[in-house]
């Protein structure tokens, strides 16, 4: 079968797109640290001139209150839709750094990985469609259908900022369809899109007791203990069987569909054995009257994400810590609204301090779940590009992690949302050795190249 020219092209540049990644990569553009805000700055840069020399117009870099949104055009297929793309060049924290086998912000090859923070999410990701868009336009000297580039630098944090922009200028970013990488698929083998993502509420729930930290034999028995406090809080909050006890919280989920039931029951696909194996432990935790994709798809779940306060160095200290924070999420299926969650989570907080103690709920950030419509033009013709490229049909899915700016898409600018990612359950986001499979790279790059042109 005689090559395609973008097949060539693609093929040809192959190693200048890994070294453009690379060069990416190396920025440590972490959103949540501010002694990174300058770092943020210069991936945001990096990705402005990736945009330019694709030959996209209007690139900005456009500050916000926060970190600055990449922008960038192209609009000269008339008659064709426009799609915009969304993608984020932010990356998470890097401790446990001395669990990293290569330095974290060091783009290092082992077999077919690519290892670094930011690898597959989300700069991988992006960078492959920055490189579908630059071949096309390569080989074509156009794109099949409009553009619009949308990359934000704050979605590890919240994305607060690319929410008001898109409340506020919602003409700016008319589209027909959005395109999202920013997810996974079940194996190399399995492409897949995703039809659902969950919602998300993050907390710092922080206990106070005495004025300061007292002698604990000094004081035993009549001081208030913080971390005490949190630990009957947490427990209340959600039982070893893993139910939360929120009043309200499982009151509106949406029934999933008979399909969905039967896929999640019956694990078609060995998914439950590749998730075991991927935590390395021998049973599953939680409701474990629901099948363990659907807790994950599909159920409300409840995670501690750290625990400070009082001594936590070497040898002993007897001390009563006057101060403990928890940093305490939940995660929400669409219907069950963010801010809601919040003010029931609350409320159940407030219920479960003991006497002698403060508690104050900080809300850090939070964002909505989605369903996504599947008999949309665009998901057929990324399903079409798939199955060229993976040589079969994809799966639709539901994952349980968050891209808040989905829904917004959905629910803003009314515009169907394709969610088609190539990242793999192995990939440790947000984890030390974060990686992404060089072949989901490449395939990526043709896959979207592909959609693109299918689209038009
Ligand atoms: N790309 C992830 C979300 C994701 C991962 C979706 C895997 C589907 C499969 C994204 O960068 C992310 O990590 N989002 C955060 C939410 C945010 C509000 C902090 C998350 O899910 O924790
Ligand atoms: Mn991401
Ligand atoms: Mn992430």
């Amino acid at each position: 079968m005689p090559q395609t020219q973008l097949e060539t092209y693609i093929t040809e540049n192959e190693k200048r797109f890994l070294e453009d990644l690379k060069g990416w990569l190396r920025i440590p553009s972490i959103s949540t640290l501010p002694e990174h805000a300058g770092d943020i700055r210069r991936a945001a840069e990096y990705a402005a001139d990736q945009l330019r020399r694709t030959g996209f117009e209007h690139v900005e870099v456009i500050p916000t209150r926060r970190h600055p949104l990449v922008y960038g055009e192209w609009l000269k297929a008339p008659g064709k839709p426009t799609v915009l793309i969304y993608g984020h060049y932010d990356v998470q924290p890097v401790d446990p750094v001395d669990l990293w086998e290569s330095p974290p912000f060091e783009p290092t090859i082992r077999g077919d990985n690519l290892y670094c923070r930011g690898a597959c999410d989300d700069k991988g990701q992006t960078m492959l469609v920055f490189k579908a868009l630059e071949s096309l336009m390569a080989v074509n000297g156009a794109l099949p259908v409009n553009v619009r580039v949308l990359i934000e630098g704050e979605e590890e944090a919240g994305g607060e900022s690319i929410d008001h922009y898109v409340r506020t200028y919602p003409e700016r970013l008319k589209c027909d369809a959005a395109f999202i990488c920013d997810t996974g698929m079940p194996s190399k083998e399995i492409p897949a899109l995703i039809n659902g993502l969950r919602g998300i509420i993050y907390t710092e729930v922080e206990a106070r007791g005495a004025k300061h930290d007292l002698h604990s034999g000094v004081y035993g028995g009549v001081a208030p203990n913080p971390l005490h406090a949190l630990a009957l809080i947490i427990a209340g909050l959600k039982d070893a069987g893993g139910h939360i006890h929120i009043p309200g919280l499982y009151d509106k989920i949406r029934q999933p569909t008979a399909g969905e039931k039967a896929f999640w029951q019956d694990d078609p696909l060995h998914i439950n054995e590749a998730l075991l194996e991927e935590m390395g432990v021998s049973q599953f935790t939680g409701e474990a009257e629901y099948p363990p994709m659907e807790r994950i798809a599909a159920r409300p779940t409840l995670e501690v994400h750290g625990i400070t306060g009082g001594f936590t160095g070497e040898g002993a200290k007897t001390v009563i810590p006057a101060v403990g924070k928890a940093k305490i999420s939940l995660r929400l299926p669409p219907d069950v609204r963010s801010a809601e969650a919040f003010t029931l989570l609350e409320r159940r907080v407030k219920e479960l301090v003991p006497v002698g103690v403060e508690v104050v709920v900080h809300n850090i950030h939070g964002g909505e779940g989605v369903l996504v419509p599947v008999d949309t033009p665009a998901i057929r013709a990324a399903a079409a590009a798939l199955k060229e490229t993976y040589g079969k049909d994809p799966i639709f899915l539901r994952e349980g992690g968050s891209i808040p700016i989905a829904a917004l898409f959905d629910e803003i600018l009314h515009a169907p949302v394709v969610l088609m990612g190539f990242g793999l359950p192995d990939d440790n986001l947000h984890a030390p050795n974060e990686k992404y499979s060089l072949s989901q790279f490449f395939k990526g790059i043709r896959t979207v190249a592909s959609f693109l042109q299918k689209l038009g």
